[in-house]
């Protein structure tokens, strides 16, 4: 029996040793790891100079508090807000954290604009966390249901459809449009070239923040720092988690332009958020990911596209994503309910899907030219076996 809550329908495995882009069980055999813990571990598992750094910074200094300063938290606030081209952050712990921190702040936002009944534009399949306010701006209805969602602050429209938003253009109640890049959890749905640019002019024209949901798209998953900066805009508020720490719980909310300097002294706060260790980590990772990572991601998320392609194109599969964050849409009826089971026990390799019929690959953005052989290999087998039968 397990004294644990039934919130996760879980493999019948666990890992017991994570290196680089392997797990391990405790038999000593070796999985290929294309989820990465979901996308967090982007540099591979206990990559050495993030263990290294933790290891130090656990026997000089865990925790203190925000009522002193942290020099660590200074320092990885620099080097993220630099890489990011943002202004100012708040450090959490996790992506529903930083999420709902950009709520708090577009509320406010709204407070100072005068706005009595403020709402959020939120996307078709958008996912941003569990917590209330994120949930409510999560579309999967199962996530939703019996919890009392805040349904009035929000408005949804189709993700990727800027016509859509252009539509709401002059609603007295809207404050921001809350969008991920790429879609990762509702499907891994990637929207046309110039949306992200489309939805900023309307946020401009308008006076609402225009604020990014990168907890899963940020930290290099897409081949750059972050995802919006493939396109020409700068948004108001973003959110990043996951990769920032590479395994360490932290996530973080940056404002610039609009939403700078909105929050102050007593405006919001966090016991455990930028503490020296965390932040010492955020350091190290960032460290880590340098220029040569980020191209790597891109060099080996276009190999897998184009070979997946070549392969089973014909066959009715279709490719999405960019980098490192990658679906690979099934043909449609495709039963792919056994495809997780069969990609672990038979080619120990670890995926996910989503969708219901797009396998989601997240691997690490610095998988090497034979592991990202290896995983065209045993991807494609499966892929294969799955359509032949
Ligand atoms: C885009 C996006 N936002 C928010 C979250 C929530 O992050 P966390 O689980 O760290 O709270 C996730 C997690 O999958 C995500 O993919």
């Amino acid at each position: 029996m397990s004294y644990l809550m039934p919130t996760y329908a879980r493999q019948p495995i666990s890992f017991v040793r994570g290196e680089g882009a392997y797990l391990y069980d405790d038999k000593g055999t070796a999985y290929l790891d294309a989820l990465t813990g979901i996308a967090v571990c982007g540099l591979g598992h206990c990559h050495p100079a993030v263990t290294a750094a933790m290891k130090d910074q656990a026997e000089t200094l865990i925790h203190t508090s925000n009522l002193f300063g942290v020099d660590w938290q200074e320092k990885a606030g620099e080097i993220l807000c630099q890489k990011a081209g943002m202004s100012q952050v708040f450090f959490g712990n996790s992506g529903a954290e930083a999420n709902e921190c950009a709520l708090k702040l577009a509320r406010f936002y709204a407070h100072k604009q005068g706005k009595r009944r403020p709402k959020v534009i939120v996307m078709d399949n958008a996912f941003h966390g569990r917590t209330l306010l994120t949930v409510t701006a999560t579309a999967n209805p199962k996530a939703r249901e019996g919890f009392f969602t805040l349904d009035d602050d929000f408005i949804r429209v189709p993700f990727g459809d800027a016509a859509a938003v252009q539509a709401l253009s002059g609603d007295a109640d809207i404050c921001a449009v809350f969008v991920e890049p790429i879609q990762g959890e509702g499907g891994l749905h990637t929207p046309p070239a110039d949306y992200l640019k489309a939805l900023a002019n309307i946020c401009d024209d308008n006076d609402w923040l225009f604020m990014l949901d990168e907890v899963q798209t940020g930290n290099g998953r897409t081949g750059k720092y972050f995802a919006y900066q493939h396109s020409d805009v700068r948004p108001d508020v973003l959110t990043t988690a996951k990769g920032l720490g590479n395994g360490f719980p932290v996530g973080a909310c940056m404002v610039a332009g609009r939403a700078e300097g909105l929050f102050g002294y007593g405006s919001h706060g966090s016991t455990y958020g930028g503490t020296p260790f965390g932040s010492r980590i955020v350091c190290a990772v960032y460290d880590a990911l340098t220029q040569e990572v980020l191209d790597n991601a891109k060099k080996q998320g276009e190999t897998i596209k184009r070979t997946m392609l070549e392969r089973f194109g014909e066959r009715g599969v279709s490719m999405r994503g960019l980098g490192m964050m990658i679906g690979v849409v099934m043909p449609e009826g495709t039963d792919c309910s056994r495809l997780v089971d069969l990609a672990r026990d038979k080619y120990q390799l670890i995926i996910n899907v989503t969708g219901g019929n797009v396998i989601r690959l997240l691997p690490a953005l610095n998988l090497s030219d034979a592991d990202t052989d290896l995983l065209l290999d045993k991807l494609g087998d499966l892929i294969d076996e799955l359509l032949c039968a």
